[in-house]
Formats: C-alpha cells, sequence, structure tokens
C-alpha cells in the first residue's frame, strides 16, 4: 500500500512539474549495433525436449557479483542466435558489435535477500484476473498473448511476440510443440452482433481496481467508456496464429553441459499472420531507482486460473545488469510475459507504456552455497535492445536509439 501511495504520488508530483520528473522519463540513448556477420545452417532440430525445463544451475545475481563482465567475444558470441523456420529448419547467424562502451562490473553491496519462501505466491495473492471483456480486448492488457506450449507472451510489434526462450527451447533442444508453435490472442466471439448487457459488478470493480492500482490515468482513448456501451455477447477465447520464425539467442544454448544461462532466456516469435491490435513498444530496462515506486508490472495466463488473464505489479527486489529479482504473485504460465513500466515521454506530454523485461518464472539460484527462490526477470540492455530489433526489422537501421 505505502508503495502504491508512493507510486501515484510520484506520478502526481510530476505532473505539477517538479524536479522528480526527470527521473521518470524514458530516456532514450544511443544503442551498440548489432548487425548480422555470417548465417549458416545448422543441423534441424529434433523438438524432442520437455516442456517442463528445469534450471540446475542458474548464476543469479549473487553469482555474477562474482564473475568479472563479459568481454567482447563472449557478447557476441551470447547475442548470435539461432533462426528456427516454419519448415523445420534452422541456421545460427553470428552477429559482430560495434559502438559498445564496456563499463566497469558494478560493485554493488552484496544485500541480505528478502525471508525466504518456497512458494511463487507470496503472502496474500495479489494477483487480479481481468474478467471485464473491455479491457481485455484493449490496450495495455489485449498486448498479452498464450504460447500453445503454455507459456505467456507479448505483442511487440503487428507480427512479433516476445516470450521466454524456456517456453521454445530447453538449453539443448526446442521443446516438444514448439515445431508447431502458436500464439492466441484473446478475442470476444460474437453472438447476435453484440446485444446491451450487463457486466458484473464485480469484474467491474476488479479491472477498475487494478487499473487504478496500475497508477494509470488511462487516456480516453484506451479506456472503454463506462456506460450505454454495447457489450460483444460470448466468451473471450483464443484466435490461434502460427508462427512462422522462431529466434533465440546463442546464449541460451551455449552451456556444454546444457546449463542454460538465465541472462539470455527470452525469444522472438515471428507471426504468419499480422495481428491488428496495439502492441507494446520495446524499451530498455532502466536502473530500479528510475522506475516510479520501483514498481514492474506484468500480465499472463497463470496455470491456476484457466485461461483468465491475469495481471499483478510488484516492487523489484534487486538488480544486476542482466536480471531483476522480485516477489511479484505469478504461477506457471505466466513466464514469458513481457513485464512493462509506464514512464514519461521526453516531450512531456504523454506517458507511455514499454515492455523493459521478459518474465522468466520462479528460479532457485545459488547464493553463498544456499539455494535461494525468487521470481526472475530478463531486462532489456541496450545490446538486447539491438539484437531484439534487428530481429524485427532484419537491418539495424531502425535500432539507433532506445
Ligand atoms: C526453409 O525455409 C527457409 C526460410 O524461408 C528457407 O531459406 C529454406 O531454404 C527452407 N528449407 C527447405 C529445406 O525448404
Amino acid at each position: 500500500m505505502l508503495l502504491w501511495l508512493i507510486f501515484f504520488t510520484s506520478g502526481w508530483t510530476l505532473i505539477d512539474g517538479s524536479e522528480v520528473e526527470q527521473d521518470f522519463m524514458w530516456h532514450l540513448r544511443k544503442i551498440p549495433r548489432v548487425v548480422s556477420e555470417r548465417t549458416f545452417y545448422l543441423s534441424s532440430p529434433t523438438f524432442e525436449a520437455d516442456a517442463r525445463m528445469v534450471v540446475n544451475r542458474v548464476c543469479g545475481i549473487e553469482c555474477q557479483k562474482e564473475l568479472p563482465a563479459p568481454g567482447l567475444s563472449e557478447l557476441e558470441d551470447s547475442l548470435s542466435y539461432e533462426t528456427v523456420f516454419e519448415n523445420g529448419t534452422r541456421t545460427l547467424t553470428r552477429v559482430k558489435v560495434q559502438g559498445l562502451v564496456l563499463e566497469p562490473t558494478q560493485n554493488s553491496t552484496p544485500k541480505e535477500a528478502a525471508v525466504r519462501r518456497k512458494r511463487q505466491v507470496y503472502g496474500t495473492d495479489s494477483r487480479f484476473s481481468i474478467l471485464d471483456k473491455r479491457f481485455l480486448t484493449n490496450f495495455p492488457f489485449n498486448t498479452a498473448v498464450k504460447l500453445s506450449t503454455g507459456c505467456s507472451g507479448i505483442l511487440i510489434s503487428p507480427n512479433h511476440v516476445l516470450t521466454a526462450a524456456h517456453c521454445v527451447h530447453d538449453g539443448k533442444d526446442y521443446v516438444k510443440g514448439s515445431k508447431k508453435l502458436r500464439v492466441g490472442l484473446l478475442k470476444m466471439r460474437k453472438k447476435g452482433g453484440g446485444k446491451k448487457r450487463r457486466v458484473s459488478k464485480r469484474s467491474k470493480r476488479e479491472a477498475e481496481a487494478s487499473d487504478q492500482r496500475e497508477g494509470t490515468k488511462v487516456s480516453l482513448q484506451e479506456r472503454p467508456t463506462r456506460r450505454g456501451r454495447r457489450v460483444a455477447e460470448g466468451k473471450p477465447s483464443f484466435q490461434w496464429t502460427r508462427v512462422k520464425n522462431t529466434y533465440i539467442p546463442k546464449g541460451w544454448t551455449r552451456g556444454a553441459g546444457g546449463d542454460a544461462a538465465l541472462d539470455y532466456d527470452y525469444a522472438l516469435l515471428e507471426l504468419k499472420r499480422a495481428h491488428k491490435k496495439k502492441y507494446m513498444e520495446l524499451g530498455v530496462s532502466p536502473a530500479i531507482k528510475k522506475m516510479p515506486g520501483g514498481m514492474i508490472h506484468f500480465s499472463g495466463f497463470d496455470n491456476d486460473r484457466a485461461d483468465q488473464l491475469v495481471y499483478r505489479f510488484c516492487s523489484v527486489s534487486d538488480e544486476s545488469s542482466d536480471l531483476l529479482y522480485q516477489y511479484c504473485d505469478a504461477e506457471s504460465g505466466s513466464t514469458g510475459s513481457g513485464i512493462y513500466l509506464r514512464l514519461k515521454e521526453p516531450d512531456k506530454k504523454h506517458w507511455k507504456r514499454k515492455i523493459i523485461a521478459v518474465y522468466s518464472g520462479h528460479q532457485w539460484v545459488d547464493v553463498h552455497g544456499v539455494q535461494k527462490d525468487y521470481n526472475v526477470a530478463v531486462r532489456i540492455t541496450p545490446l538486447k535492445y539491438a539484437q531484439i530489433c534487428l530481429w524485427i526489422h532484419g537491418n539495424d537501421a531502425n535500432c539507433a536509439y532506445g
């Protein structure tokens, strides 16, 4: 509650135009270039991995603090990527990184982690099922999608979905079901041309509560009209679209023993058919202290709430250059969700949501020999921004700033 107040208050401070203002803006910066160097064919994958992957050894934040920062060639190797085409063939593209200033490793002081709990829902479940159809099919909630392998994802272009790499690949092989991968968008099945109907008070309250807590002043454009609105009848259902190409960073598949690197747990799916919905743009993840209230938001399809879109927000507990640790309530099924923030545009007129991380799920992390559990998200760093931008556009012409 306190965090929410801070968050909400800061939002107003912003509108007042105080000096805090600078802190909650999308600062566009020059992005290093990630360019394709060479592409060659690999043997076709067998698609035999079990979708229920267990990551055995994960180098989390504590482990990273003891590692030297990766050098340029290591980064280039990790950012090289595999593409799997619809016909089952696979290529590896080697990339070069240009214009990168290697920063010295940040020596952040190790923090005492929060009390360990062996659950993915921490304390009171603070997730909201979005039941109101008007919210479900409108921005930002409409950007959340379900994958046929059971994960979630987010629309980041007219025909691209960002998700977690583990949703399609276990570090060694592509998972069963990823060969014929589909993406499900929620839509209203229309019956009888949409007669006027009452929306239940409860679902309306829930959607409104979530909307408020998100700290949003939803613009008129985004907010569906409250009264006299014709609501399409029927239940929300998924409209499934085939995936044409799948991109995963080599960093995810690199480990000789199949030890997937958590830092690279993200993948891009190219849809066969473009959707016509509003999507959410990608942004570079700011530091926790530059996030209003230190809060992040995401929506996905948690397994324990069949086919319901579940929204939540929480504060981030710890960060490394590539990861965010948090105790957002989440069950499996929501992994792969896009984590977003709402900050001001540099022109100071608009608030804008951008995706700054991918929810990777619940992970056990070795902290000085002790296993601790966290919910982990993979941040969009400038290099990852450049790489995903390259995947979307096929070249880096549109990827200079992010
Ligand atoms: C599979 O699709 C890719 C991309 O469209 C194409 O380059 C490749 O030649 C195809 N391979 C086969 C065996 O059809």
